[in-house]
């Protein structure tokens, strides 16, 4: 009886294909699983005679192999067959990856140049060592005028005509040099300057400066321009204010103020409660400047501006502390995630 049963069975194995990992996992389950045929003979194994048990043993064993042996031929469809099916979930999330985020001030100093792109300005950078001519001398700026003591300047230790830029007014300075006129450029870049670190003074910062120079520019360019500008940046309600100032390398010179963005003029302690927050410095440019380039103040008028990219980054964004820029502190840095 168990001999017939095992021998139509055997046949059934030895003719077994498999096409698929589906046809093949039937196949184990129907002969191989927790209830299936060759469980099922070991169990009736029992119910075999004292004297046939050794017989029906070896034959129930040989049968079990050849299962096993069949099964395992079709072991390459087995091996795919698991990644396609339930073993692993396609649906789960991959690892994520973890994205960086553009720096705040990366992110402001894009807003601005594009600001200016827009109204037809190039953009030009320079070296961050510069030298005497371009940092001072030929914006209008001598030896020993009193000018360069405003800006606390690192010299570099090998040469006594080396600077570390204290302002991208040298990019303007180099652009005058190579370009022909009209021109009109905005120079993003990192400038220098010898001040004891704190929330409110770093030894380096960031600017874009502007200058345009054509026939017939007026103050009034230069004002539109940068109104322009504010109400792009910083929003159409947004109202500007020029105050007299002095730079060797305009006349007049001006700085402006927006009105306070934070508390809108109600008085907050971004604009010290006078409702007002500078921004730049500006005015026309100086013709001993033009001159030095020897560009006839006659002929040719312009405007330049400067302003600082951390001092724009924290009116937008509210950051009330220099060295946040420079620490590199994800916690500070990932807030920016979001935007743009
Ligand atoms: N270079 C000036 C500064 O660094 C800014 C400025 C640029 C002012 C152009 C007027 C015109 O402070």
């Amino acid at each position: 009886d168990l001999q017939q049963k095992i021998a139509a069975l055997q046949a059934e194995v030895n003719d077994f294909q498999a096409k698929s990992a589906a046809e093949l996992e039937q196949f184990r389950i129907r002969f191989l699983g927790t209830k299936g045929l060759v469980k099922e003979l070991l169990a009736s194994m029992k119910e075999v005679p004292a004297e046939l048990k050794k017989e029906a043993g070896q034959m129930l064993n040989a049968f079990k192999q050849s299962v096993e042996a069949r099964f395992e031929s079709f072991a390459h469809l087995q091996q795919s067959g698991k990644k396609n099916d339930n073993n692993i979930d396609l649906s789960l999330p991959g690892t994520s990856i973890p994205l960086g985020t553009r720096h705040p001030l990366r992110m402001v100093e894009n807003k601005i140049v594009s600001i200016f792109e827009k109204l037809g300005f190039s953009v030009a950078t320079g070296p961050e060592i510069e030298d005497d001519w371009h940092n001072f001398t030929s914006l209008n700026m001598p030896e020993n005028h009193t000018a360069r003591d405003m800006q606390d300047t690192f010299y570099v230790a090998t040469n006594p005509d080396w600077v570390l830029r204290t302002h991208t007014s040298s990019v303007q300075a180099r652009m005058l040099e190579q370009s022909e006129l009209p021109l009109r450029v905005v120079c993003p870049g990192r400038v220098y300057r010898n001040e004891t670190i704190s929330a409110r003074a770093h030894c380096f910062f960031h600017q874009c400066e502007g200058l345009y120079i054509d026939k017939g520019v007026s103050f009034a360019d230069l004002k539109q321009t940068l109104y322009h500008f504010v109400t792009e940046m910083f929003g159409p309600d947004t109202k500007v204010r020029f105050r007299p100032s002095y730079f060797p390398f305009t006349e007049p010179s001006a700085e402006m103020d927006i009105s306070c963005t934070v508390c809108g003029g109600k008085g907050c302690s971004l604009c010290k409660h006078t409702g007002w927050v500078e921004i730049l410095g500006c005015g026309m440019v100086h013709p001993n400047m033009l001159r030095n380039f020897g560009i006839d103040p006659e002929v040719y008028s312009g405007f330049a501006f400067g302003m600082g990219v951390e001092r724009i980054t924290q009116i937008r964004y509210q950051v009330n502390d220099l060295r946040l820029y420079s620490q590199n502190d994800v916690r500070f840095l990932r807030q920016f995630q979001a935007i743009e």
